[in-house]
């Protein structure tokens, strides 16, 4: 579903005049229901590789192809932007660490709208929602508010919710459970379980990589640049 080619990453920083490799040579793919873990130090270069393949990101050099179900086989950077749009808005999600707050959009909103973009009709949207919130124990005395106030780990687990409740072809996580507790690690844990068993295909960042322990199909080592299969 997803084959990455000989991919780097330069950046120009222009008040230096200097231009900056931040990740060179790497290649692998991922098949339909497959879920990768990408491992690595900080700095390595694994959510520049995140950004590239939801189009965020230009690669230097080497390609990021796309088998996607509204276009057929595309490489994600050789597309017009109305069409990554589509693919972003039907096909893959993303969920960083940081919340991506619409303006005067409350939590239950933000999440309905997430369904809504998916063609879900407006009261099975807000059911699934009310479940979605519960499931991530986001309190009820918070779905009327805006989320611009919540903490690091409210936030995070919207961000998840409104990613998990679209039922994405592909999802990609940036370090989903870095600022939970273990209550909350688990709630992602049991959701990506349930996102792997309805056939979508994941590509991960993590920390603690045992937590994945079962799920990861395939890890890949920035650090030497391989890709291992994973007994599940
Ligand atoms: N937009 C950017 N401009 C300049 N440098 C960047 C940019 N994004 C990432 N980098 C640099 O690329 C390198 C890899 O970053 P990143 O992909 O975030 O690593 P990781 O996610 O593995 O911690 C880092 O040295 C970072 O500073
Ligand atoms: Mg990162």
């Amino acid at each position: 579903m997803i084959k990455i080619n000989d991919f780097s990453k330069s950046f120009t920083i222009h008040h230096l005049n200097q231009t900056r490799e931040a990740v060179s040579g790497v290649s692998f793919d991922v098949e339909k229901g497959e879920f990768l873990g990408i491992v690595g130090e900080s700095g390595s270069g694994k959510s520049t590789i995140l950004k590239s393949i939801y189009g965020t990101y230009k690669p230097t050099t080497g390609t990021v192809n796309y088998d996607s179900e509204n276009f057929g086989s595309v490489d994600l950077h050789n597309i017009s932007d109305r069409a990554l749009i589509k693919l972003r808005t039907k096909e893959i999600g993303y969920v960083s660490q940081f919340l991506k707050v619409m303006p005067r959009t409350t939590t239950l909103e933000l999440v309905i709208n997430s369904m809504l973009e998916m063609g879900v009709d407006k009261d099975s949207a807000a059911v699934k929602a009310e479940e979605t919130l519960r499931h991530f124990d986001i309190p009820k005395a918070l779905w009327h508010n805006y989320p611009n106030t919540f903490s690091g780990g409210e936030k995070l687990r919207l961000n998840i919710a409104c990613a998990v409740v679209k039922n994405p072809r592909l999802l990609l996580l940036d370090e989903p459970t870095a600022s939970l507790d273990e209550k909350s690690k688990l709630k992602v844990r049991e959701t990506i379980s349930k996102l792997i068993d309805n056939g979508t295909t994941l590509i991960g960042i993590f920390h603690d990589l045992e937590f994945m322990d079962g799920l990861c199909t395939k890890v890949y080592d920035m650090n030497t640049k391989m890709l291992e299969e994973r007994a599940v």
